[in-house]
């Protein structure tokens, strides 16, 4: 059980030191107080949210004390406590809203049940708050990260359809952010308070899939041995998600899109329509234009779900995206691992935002578990040697034809910098490349200067694929 701060305010010294004792006994931390004014204080101080006051103090009325802390703080479980117990003041202290009310003498354990009851309403207040906090926070756009542009644009897109109805077709490559994307419209609707129900039409054998969305009544067909709701009527008033839609079977398409259409579905095996009302949005990583003309997604469904297209562009079409969300999902790793937060080491950076992603985001947040893990606590920075193989050899492939393009020839030292510049420029910082070559910084830029090396653009703003020169080892999407 959490310990509590319990204010006890009470004149006489005997008595407050029982309860504290009774109070310190049931693993709470007892915070004394003789007056009325001192304890007011000390419940505004302490942030205080369990109170044992006596009804009688010589400078204020306790009833005052009460009135006075639920205003600053109405969550307070304030007890009162009386010598002369009439019901007079216990109905004044209910009214009041006292939390508790307790006559001395106490009857065995009954000082003990009342702390112990008002510390689980705490309790329970808590979690309680923290669980509104963490819904609101975990859609709030903050979430979403990325400077770039379309993301940013994204963000807007997603403020304005989230006060509609429409239907919403998210595309994008695996690992992009389309069920987050499809989350902060849901939350930030005002549908959010109702279901949030997501379908992965992919991972549904297809021949359980039509029963699965519309539900089916006893008797429909074998095995139906009672009502079910499908997952249409699971979602009404909320929010149905239809992740993978190119997935779905094309025999169930003309169904589905009916039932959106109608915005009615009928169970199997049922007579009756049912209404119903909800927001519809669906993601694909599949480009469905080719999928309709391949024969494989109807037309019609096609034209239905694309009222509003958001489309998330793949990382390397926004590099700019990779450093905050590699800080966002280190510091969310560190967080949830319970792990001592480490820097990422500048070149671990280049690193990162050096490799196309072809698995997105996710496949970010997946090399920084694997970093994570078999990092070495003593370590002070995440550097590169810890990051995991794949994204060293886009480097290694370059050092190995360094190697092979200078070695053939006999180079002069000059000429050797030169080809040595040029051929990390992109993999590392300035003063990375200067400290390689055993030059300060300023000689560095000297001799780009002289050999008209100029840097064009930022290191790593350029997407890998225009890399064309470069042979790039990388894996599979
Ligand atoms: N812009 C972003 N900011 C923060 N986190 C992101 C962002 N984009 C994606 N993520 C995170 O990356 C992971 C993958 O995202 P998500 O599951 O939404 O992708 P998806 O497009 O649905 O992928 P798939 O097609 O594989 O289902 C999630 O943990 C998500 O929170
Ligand atoms: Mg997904």
């Amino acid at each position: 059980m959490p310990e509590n701060s319990i204010i006890i305010i009470n004149p006489d010294s005997e008595s407050r030191d029982q309860i504290a004792k009774t109070v310190a006994g049931l693993g709470h931390k007892p915070m004394n107080a003789g007056s009325g004014k001192e304890g007011l204080q000390l419940i505004l101080d302490e942030e205080a949210q369990i109170v044992l006051c006596d009804l009688n103090l010589p400078d204020t009325a306790g009833l005052n004390i009460l009135q006075e802390s639920l205003k600053a703080n109405p969550d307070i479980a304030f007890i009162l406590i009386t010598s002369e117990g009439t019901l007079d003041s216990a109905l004044q202290a209910r009214r009041l809203g006292a939390y508790d009310y307790l006559a001395r003498p106490f009857q065995p354990g009954e000082l003990e049940n009342a702390v112990q009851r008002a510390s689980e309403r705490t309790k329970l207040l808590y979690e309680n708050r923290l669980l509104k906090e963490e819904i609101g926070l975990r859609y709030d756009f903050s979430r979403i990260i990325g400077k770039s542009r379309p993301i940013q644009e994204i963000i807007s897109l997603i403020k304005k359809v989230s006060l509609t109805k429409s239907t919403v077709l998210i595309t994008g490559e695996s690992g992009t952010g389309k069920e987050l994307v499809a989350k902060a419209i849901h939350y930030n609707s005002r549908r959010a308070s109702k279901p949030l129900v997501v379908v992965n039409c992919g991972a549904i054998p297809e021949n359980l899939l039509e029963s699965e969305m519309f539900g089916y009544r006893k008797g429909a067909f074998t095995g139906a041995t009672g009502n079910r709701r499908g997952l249409f009527e699971e979602s009404n008033g909320g929010t149905l998600f239809l992740d993978e839609i190119g997935e779905l079977p094309l025999q169930l398409q003309p169904k589905i899109l009916r039932a959106i259409q109608e915005e009615e579905i009928r169970p199997l095996g049922g007579n009756e329509s049912i209404k119903l009302d909800l927001r519809i949005i669906v993601a694909t990583n599949k480009n469905l234009e080719e999928e309709v003309a391949a024969g494989r997604f109807r037309e019609e469904l096609y034209y239905r779900l694309n009222v509003f297209n958001i489309h998330i562009p793949p990382l390397r079409e926004r590099p700019d995206d990779i450093e905050p969300l590699v800080h966002h999902i280190w510091r969310n790793l560190c967080q949830q691992n319970n792990r001592t937060f480490r820097e990422i080491s500048p070149n671990a950076m280049v690193m990162l935002k050096n490799f196309p992603w072809p698995g997105n985001v996710r496949e970010i947040e997946n090399a920084l578990e694997q970093s994570l893990l078999l990092l070495d606590e003593r370590k002070i920075f995440l550097e590169e040697e810890d990051l995991p193989l794949f994204l060293e050899q886009r480097i290694s492939e370059r050092k190995r034809r360094f190697i092979r393009d200078s070695l053939g020839h006999a180079l002069s030292l000059d000429e050797y910098t030169k080809v040595f510049i040029q051929t990390f420029e992109k993999d590392y910082p300035d003063t990375e490349i200067a400290r390689m070559l055993g030059i300060n910084p300023k000689t560095l830029w000297e001799k780009r200067k002289k050999w008209g090396l100029v840097k064009k653009r930022k290191v790593r703003s350029a997407p890998a694929t225009q890399d064309q020169s470069q042979p790039v080892d990388s894996p599979e999407a």
